[in-house]
């Protein structure tokens, strides 16, 4: 248990990577399984995950997150981002994806396909979108905790421009919007902000007892 608080102090929101340090595939992989494991509301992970390697996107994906010199410098350059809209289709292919994974007999697919229908296509795309983006930080967070656990370092970050970088990828195209960039690579000895304490409201503001 002592582990987890030890990750989880470890890890700091890096302001300056080290550019010559990559990730191992291995530790890539454990990080895509991490976003793969990700919990969403009735499963449907309604998010794309996007690497950006091309150095030439990650500069121009700079300026339009306020010049932050991680995007570029990071070992890679992941952007979280949510489906917009959902629509039958998307459910069918879930539930198809759900009876091929467990051998779900017919009649219990059907009746999770009626359910599903009933409760995700009578909310409008304006309830929608909002309800997928907040799936995004659900990954957001575990990807934040396992980044620490096997001592990579990552950034959260919402300054970014999210219409440019959407209308500069074509996401909107796809049906997606970008919601959080996460460069994630190694700190730089250089960066002062990984001496810094930890600022957090004491858990007698945090907590209460009902
Ligand atoms: C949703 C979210 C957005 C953030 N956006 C940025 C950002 O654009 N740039 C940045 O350097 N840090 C960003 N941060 C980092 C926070 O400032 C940082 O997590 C917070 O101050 C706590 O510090 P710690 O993560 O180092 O413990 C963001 C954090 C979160 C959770």
């Amino acid at each position: 248990m002592k582990q987890i608080l030890d990750d989880l102090n470890w890890r700091y929101a890096t302001k300056q990577f080290d550019p010559t340090l990559k990730l191992t595939n291995e530790q890539l992989d454990v990080i895509k399984d991490s976003l793969r494991l990700t919990p969403s509301a009735y499963g449907i992970q309604p998010l794309k995950f996007i690497f950006v390697s091309s150095p030439a996107l990650r500069e121009q994906i700079k300026e339009i997150a306020f010049n932050q010199g991680q995007v570029v410098d990071a070992s890679h350059l992941l952007i979280i981002c949510s489906y917009t809209s959902i629509d039958e289709s998307y459910i069918d292919a879930h539930v198809e994806l759900v009876t091929e994974t467990r051998n779900t007999p017919a009649e219990r697919a059907a009746g999770f396909s009626e359910f599903l229908k009933k409760n995700i296509l009578s909310m409008s795309d304006s309830d929608v979108e909002p309800w997928n983006v907040r799936q995004a930080y659900i990954a957001l967070g575990q990807l934040l905790h396992t980044c620490a656990s096997i001592r990579v370092d990552a950034t959260p970050m919402e300054g970014f421009n999210a219409k440019k970088l959407d209308e500069l990828l074509g996401l909107a195209e796809q049906n997606l919007k970008s919601v959080l960039l996460c460069p994630i690579g190694f700190r730089s000895s250089e960066d002062n902000y990984q001496h810094l304490a930890k600022v957090r409201k004491s858990k007698e503001t945090l907590f209460q007892t009902l």
